[in-house]
């Protein structure tokens, strides 16, 4: 909690560290176990601005909303949202200090960027949108997550968001889980399952109802990628938790056995859970 209580918890990353579940931090490398290497994700993540164009696309803005990136990341996509609601205002959240650090650089004032766990949001004001892009299945506890956003959002505000979902990129996983599970790597991934939440449709739905989300509608959607820098791309989103674990000289070892093993060209099989509800208009605010 931080010592201004009008003000909302954001944190640093030597706390970040200390919120981490036991086991995952410190990192080997002493990295917090959140966090990102922010500049390299913003150049890599050319298949996640695709993704998100198209939702942007069924996103229709009046350009006075009050808007939150959930998972802002780099800030890429913030900045698509920013040009949406030229009378309004965006908030970009992110755990990772980098990210929230890099959005900042890059948006300055256009944005109000606070690091936070978004399972434990608090606005600063309830949003009319909230807006997120392969984030959520980041996050293991969708319960607390979609309580958290829904809390968070204005009477008959929107969710628009699209993650991760059941069957996303299991192939690449299942070569991951294998490379981890022998010499030398065995060792330090001992009892790890990684954070990842990948949901289907027909649970997520039931989750966003029972958090109280109304016009519910979810569905999964395939999204076959071939990433244009592939060793970098799967060394900074798709194993950046796993390269927590390693010491730094079995890094390069680990990227290059699951390269290997995952073929070439690298195809990723992507599976998108798309989602968009609505908080009742009826809802009595929450925290606000
Ligand atoms: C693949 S990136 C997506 C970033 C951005 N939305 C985009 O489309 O480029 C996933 C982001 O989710 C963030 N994230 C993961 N878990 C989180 C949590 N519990 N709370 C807030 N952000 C989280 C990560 O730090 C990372 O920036």
């Amino acid at each position: 909690m931080s010592a201004d209580p009008d003000r909302p918890p954001e944190f640093a990353a030597g706390e970040l560290a200390r919120r981490s579940p036991p086991g995952r931090s410190p990192t080997p490398s002493g990295r917090s176990a959140r966090d990102w290497d922010a500049s390299t994700y913003d150049r890599i993540s050319g298949p996640q601005q695709r993704w998100a164009a198209e939702q942007l696309d069924r996103l229709h803005l009046h350009g006075d909303e009050v808007v939150l990136d959930a998972g802002c990341g780099s800030g890429r996509v913030t900045l698509e949202l920013v040009r949406r609601v030229p009378r309004g205002r965006v908030y970009a959240v992110d755990a990772a200090p980098s990210m929230v650090a890099h959005t900042r650089q890059a948006l300055g004032d256009r944005v109000t960027a606070l690091c936070q766990d978004l399972a434990q949001l608090e606005l600063p004001e309830p949003v009319d949108v909230v807006f997120s892009n392969a984030t959520f299945h980041w996050i293991a506890d969708h319960d607390a997550l979609f309580a958290a956003l829904h809390r968070n959002l204005k009477p008959g505000g929107r969710l628009l968001a699209q993650c991760g979902g059941r069957g996303n990129v299991d192939a690449f996983r299942r070569v991951a889980d294998e490379v981890a599970a022998e010499p030398p790597f065995a060792a330090h991934f001992v009892g790890w399952q990684g954070p990842w939440n990948y949901a289907g449709a027909q649970e997520t739905a039931q989750r966003l109802q029972g958090a109280g989300f109304v016009d519910v509608e979810c569905w999964l959607q395939d999204k076959p990628t071939e990433p244009e820098e592939p060793r970098s791309f799967v060394s900074t989103v798709c194993l950046v938790r796993h390269l927590d674990l390693v010491p730094d000289d079995l890094r390069d070892p680990f990227i290059d056995a699951v390269m290997e093993r995952a073929g070439r060209p690298l195809v990723l099989h992507y599976v998108r859970l798309n989602m968009s509800a609505r908080r009742g208009r009826a809802d009595a605010p929450g925290l606000f």
